[in-house]
């Protein structure tokens, strides 16, 4: 067991002691609603031959009762985190490339309505998979990505990508080698930037008059309703809602147009901000209500999610045990960045999770982040399956399922731990 977390009793984060945090939007003081203890960085997947002292922080989400907003109260360094070596990629889920494909289609199915010469800037692009369809539509279209390893990866299947952050410098300089964007899009980025300022200031310099700036990005509602803790990791330092978009928009001379719920990832929201003229949906109005009455906002509505995650740990951990004294054989299914929330917060270690099996070339060979359990390939036969898959990947479910249907026929069991600890032959059901 991990002794160096929330789980010891002598555990006191050491940030609390120091200066009390601030909000990022408004500058209020926070107040730590979940203690998600000592983690390392989600996406720090170590090699077995690196012997440095493992970089930790404190895992906590602090609520800001002034405007609302939600965030991570300490952060990592956004260089340490969005690199040449950001090992994520947009296009391993066949579900994700074709949300991304008829997001960008149906986006640009509205802008020939509306501009006739449509310009469409994504920043955080990835590997390009939005933007691939533009590009084979031969619409006018710019990626910028601070991973240098996957804009090379986008140039070089014919995609208009830069290596950057998004900023107002960066808005700035597009605008003058370009035009004014008609569409800005971002998905599952803008909650990864500490300075929201920073890319509003961008916006309001690069959109068009009449543009529209899409983002997509996990919900604050779906989290605390699902009780999904796991979305909280280093990379995602707000959680959004149509309430704490809306502030914030507008302390830019923007507005919150719209808000269409997502299935994907969990639970996302795709927020439409635009200038304040254009006409603003009732589904944007309705959410605003649902989050007024559900009391999203309040220290008491966190503090329960916080007592939901806390059993939720307990009842995880007293599971995982009790199957393993059975003899079970239990790997992780997928190490995704989330599954370093739950690993390191549960204490869950090589000795109950032997392996993390998982598709991306890159994780192979290498240790989970704080947790050093093994990821490797998945086996080529189903024989060498584990008894029971712990469910990482539980976002995916549906397509995973649809992959594994040996795995169900000859017995083995999923136990999922989002929205509750089950163990199942269907993850779906
Ligand atoms: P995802 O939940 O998309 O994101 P995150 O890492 O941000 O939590 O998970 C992506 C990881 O899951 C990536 O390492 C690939 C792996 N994965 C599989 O191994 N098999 C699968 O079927 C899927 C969908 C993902």
């Amino acid at each position: 067991m991990i002794m160096d977390d929330a789980r010891d009793p002598n555990y006191r984060p050491s940030k609390m002691a120091k200066r009390p945090p601030k909000c990022r939007i408004c500058d209020a003081g926070l107040h730590t609603v979940l203690d998600l203890g000592r983690q390392p960085r989600a996406d720090a997947f170590r090699s077995p031959d690196d012997s440095t002292p493992e970089y930790m922080f404190d895992l906590q989400l602090g609520l800001c009762e002034s405007c609302g907003a939600v965030q991570l109260v300490d952060e990592v360094p956004a260089e340490l985190m969005f690199n040449a070596s950001y090992p994520f990629r947009t296009s391993t889920s066949q579900r994700m490339q074709r949300h991304f494909r008829d997001t960008a289609m149906s986006l640009l199915k509205s802008e020939v309505h509306t501009h006739t010469k449509p310009f469409m800037v994504e920043f955080g692009c990835n590997d390009g998979t939005f933007l691939t369809p533009l590009a084979e539509a031969g619409v006018a279209h710019l990626g910028v990505d601070p991973a240098a390893n996957l804009v090379a990866e986008a140039v070089s299947r014919g995609i208009n990508a830069q290596s950057g952050w998004f900023n107002a410098d960066t808005a700035s300089s597009i605008l003058s080698a370009h035009r004014s964007a008609t569409v800005i899009y971002a998905a599952n980025t803008l909650c990864h930037i500490s300075d929201l300022a920073s890319v509003f200031v961008g916006v309001d310099v690069l959109l068009a008059k009449d543009g529209c700036f899409v983002f997509e990005d996990p919900y604050l509602g779906d989290i605390v309703e699902i009780g999904a803790f796991d979305q909280i990791y280093d990379e995602h330092i707000h959680y959004f809602t149509a309430t704490s978009i809306d502030v914030i928009a507008r302390k830019h001379g923007l507005a919150l147009i719209d808000a269409q719920p997502l299935d994907t990832h969990g639970g996302q929201l795709r927020y439409t901000v635009a200038r304040p003229h254009q006409k603003r949906t009732k589904a944007v109005e309705a959410l605003l209500e649902t989050e007024r009455r559900m009391e999203l906002h309040s220290r008491a509505r966190l503090g329960h999610f916080a007592s939901v995650v806390e059993s939720r740990r307990e009842e995880l951990t007293s599971t995982l045990e009790a199957l393993s004294n059975d003899g079970k054989r239990i790997a992780g299914y997928a190490a995704t960045a989330k599954s370093a929330t739950v690993l390191n917060y549960c204490g869950i270690d090589s000795a109950l999770l032997s392996v993390i099996y998982d598709t991306t070339p890159e994780k192979h060979g290498r240790l989970a982040p704080g947790t050093g359990i093994p990821i490797e390939p998945f086996p080529t036969s189903v024989d060498d399956y584990p008894d029971i898959f712990l469910l990482l990947a539980w976002n995916h479910a549906r397509e995973i399922a649809a992959r594994e249907p040996e795995f169900a026929a000859r017995g083995g069991m999923w136990l999922q731990y989002i929205p509750g600890v089950k163990l199942t032959k269907d993850p779906v059901a």
